[in-house]
């Protein structure tokens, strides 16, 4: 048994949900209100202890296992689902190599230098006679004693080696110091990085300490800003401040904000606004987007005033654009030609704050003002196309085709058919020049590059494995050749939508540990530092690692132009859908009997989400029967 599996199999759905819902018995199962949505008279929530699941019959529609529940009530990753779940069902995760070891525990005992920092400069802050000063400056600045325990601020003394004599006394090495970014080093001599500054402990996503930001107190002192030094602990350009405290509000409200200072951050957590998260005096970059994206689609950019037209801001929004989700779309050309395109699957949002103030002043003077600016955020396309423009000759025809040029891909991303068109009539007036002209402007998408040919063997002997529930083999079927060929998802989808079929998504698959697998591939399409393939596996979590390897083995090398394969593929997605939908509908009949028993109203709710599986499994059959013919269309 792999270690995810122990630990489904250790765990008790029905207890660990009933911590926190309240569950009714109905029949074998159990039911309550749906705790991911807001409703307070359906029960449309059910927990299905014999299969391990869950499912929200309302409102959400989705269901999974207990790595998916904890995930979507704490809004942890997989990985950290794993590692919480693990201990509570005293699951041993594999034990990592040598190499992973070592640096795992540099990390912890750094980590641990870093929290002792944070100690230090607290005491520093709250009852040192130096740190009244800067005490007085940040309550002067509006926060309340609670925000900056929140936040844990502290104060970094003017001396040289105030900390490093304190670390030293708790048993750390100067080269631990250095290693961990909080004292320097010249000519051979160590001293404390940050003096007479107020400090922001700056944590990862998971709460883990990572770094310091530190603000001078004195007028004249440069930076103003002072952040830790790149360490194995600090990526500045991986690290979004505030995330720790934010990440559950931008599941909970799906919208995510995104200002630039530390203070801006905290003044708006502490106005009630836990959404808000700041990068670290860079730019926002693809890798703090893509660990956005995950939490919720709906990002707004409060762009200072001053950069909001600037060729920074737009590489920041062009940065956006490609971090983001993009879903295949079918869609005719001028000449009636079938193409694909990729929309992008986010909404993103830029304000324009006020001249001179930021966020964190807007807040304190006119707490009112912040709701009314998000509402009225504008669209990137709108965004950026008045920005461009203001202050240019609109009458110079170079102008107008550089404007079209930057414009138009923005355009083209927009998921609403009517939106593009709205847009493009407005660029064409802002321009004055003729619509035609702007959509043949439109550059023709790159062909996906054609995966390299592998040699050819049998894919469809894949996974042979140890567990008996015939879905779980079909998943990791399906896995095995997805992980290695995700390239071969835009057939597979394509396929489907023809079909009338919604596209492959994670939840087709009933198991965390597929999803995260199908999640990861999904995600490798659209990165290109690496082969789509090598992508996934360098990012599984280890003991994910195992089940893959486990699955690889089998499946050998496939090639992704074989026939045979993407038959098989196809196939076996279509026969997965089959079993969950049957599976579901006998999930209703059980429960709409004991509903019945009740006299419970739900009973007819069951009955229509019976119906409306039996519809999609007879679109199911006959894409089944006929999916030889649907496999052909490329
Ligand atoms: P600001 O100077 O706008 O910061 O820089 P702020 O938060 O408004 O500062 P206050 O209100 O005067 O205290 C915005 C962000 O840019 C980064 C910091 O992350 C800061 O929060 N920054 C700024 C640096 O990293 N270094 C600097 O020297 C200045
Ligand atoms: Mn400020």
């Amino acid at each position: 048994m792999s270690s995810i599996e122990e630990i489904k199999a250790r765990i008790d759905i029905a207890d660990l949900v009933s911590e926190t819902v309240q569950l009714r018995r109905a029949g074998k199962n159990f039911t309550g209100l749906c705790p991911f949505h807001s409703n307070t008279r359906t029960p449309s929530f059910v927990v299905f202890p014999d299969s391990g699941t869950w499912r929200c019959f309302g409102q959400c529609n989705e269901g999974g296992d207990v790595f998916k529940f904890v995930m979507k009530k704490e809004g942890w990753d997989f990985p950290e689902a794993l590692r919480r779940l693990a201990e509570r069902a005293g699951v041993q995760l594999r034990a990592p190599s040598p190499m992973e070891q070592a640096a795992k525990e540099q990390h912890t005992r750094l980590r641990e230098l870093l929290e002792a920092t944070t100690t230090f400069f607290r005491q520093q802050l709250l009852s040192s006679e130096a740190g009244k000063a800067a005490l007085g400056y940040i309550r002067g600045r509006g926060l309340s004693d609670a925000t900056i325990e929140a936040f844990g601020l502290g104060y970094a003394p003017g001396s040289f080696n105030t900390l490093s004599d304190y670390l030293a006394d708790k048993g750390y090495s100067p080269a631990e110091m250095l290693e961990a970014g909080v004292a320097s080093e010249r000519d051979g001599r160590h001293y404390d990085r940050f003096r007479n500054r107020l400090i922001f402990p700056i944590r990862d996503s998971g709460g883990r300490m990572a770094g310091f930001g530190a603000r001078a107190l004195r007028d004249g002192d440069q930076p103003k800003y002072l952040n830790s030094p790149q360490t194995p602990l600090f990526d500045k350009g991986a690290l979004l401040y505030g995330l720790d405290r934010a990440r559950k509000t931008i599941r909970d409200e799906d919208q995510a904000v995104l200002v630039e200072g530390y203070m801006d951050v905290i003044g708006l957590h502490q106005a009630g606004f836990s959404n808000a998260v700041s990068p670290m005096g860079t730019a926002i970059n693809e890798g703090q987007l893509r660990v956005l994206k995950r939490l919720s689609k709906r990002i707004v950019l409060a762009l200072d005033p001053d950069a909001a037209g600037n060729q920074a801001t737009l590489r920041g929004l062009q940065v956006a654009r490609q971090a983001l989700d993009r879903e295949e779309e079918i869609v005719f050309d001028a000449r009636g030609l079938l193409r694909h395109e990729a929309r992008l699957q986010a909404d993103i949002r830029v304000i324009t704050l006020p001249p001179d103030t930021d966020p964190d002043e807007l807040v304190q003077s006119d707490p009112q003002a912040w709701p009314r600016l998000l509402a009225a955020a504008r669209p990137v396309v709108e965004h950026v196309m008045l920005s461009l423009a203001a202050g240019q000759d609109l009458n110079d025809p170079k102008t107008k085709r550089s404007l079209a040029e930057q414009v138009m891909p923005l355009i083209g991303d927009l998921p609403s058919p009517i939106e593009r068109d709205t847009y493009t009539q407005k660029l064409a007036r802002l321009l004055q020049v003729d619509e035609r002209s702007l959509v043949s402007e439109r550059p023709a998408r790159q062909p996906a590059s054609r995966p390299r040919r592998r040699p050819a063997t049998e894919a469809a002997q894949a996974a042979e494995a140890t567990n008996t529930d015939p879905n779980f083999k079909l998943e990791k079927h399906i896995l095995a050749v997805i992980i290695r060929t995700p390239e071969l998802l835009y057939r597979v989808n394509r396929s489907l939508q023809q079909a009338k079929l919604p596209r492959l998504s994670s939840g087709d698959f009933q198991h965390s540990e597929m999803q995260e697998m199908f999640r990861l591939s999904l995600e490798s399409l659209e990165q290109d530092l690496l082969e789509p393939s090598s992508y996934a596996l360098q990012n599984l979590p280890l003991p994910l690692l195992d089940r893959a390897d486990e699955m690889l083995l089998n499946s050998q090398e496939i090639d992704p132009n074989a026939e045979r394969v993407f038959e098989d593929l196809l196939r076996s997605i279509l026969m997965l859908r089959r079993r969950n939908l049957s599976a579901s509908n006998e999930q209703m009949r059980y429960l709409q009997a004991a509903a019945q028993e009740e006299g419970d109203l739900k009973a007819s709710e069951y009955a229509q989400v019976m119906l409306q599986n039996t519809l999609t499994l007879q679109r199911l059959d006959k894409a089944l029967a006929g999916d030889r013919k649907l496999a052909s269309t490329r």
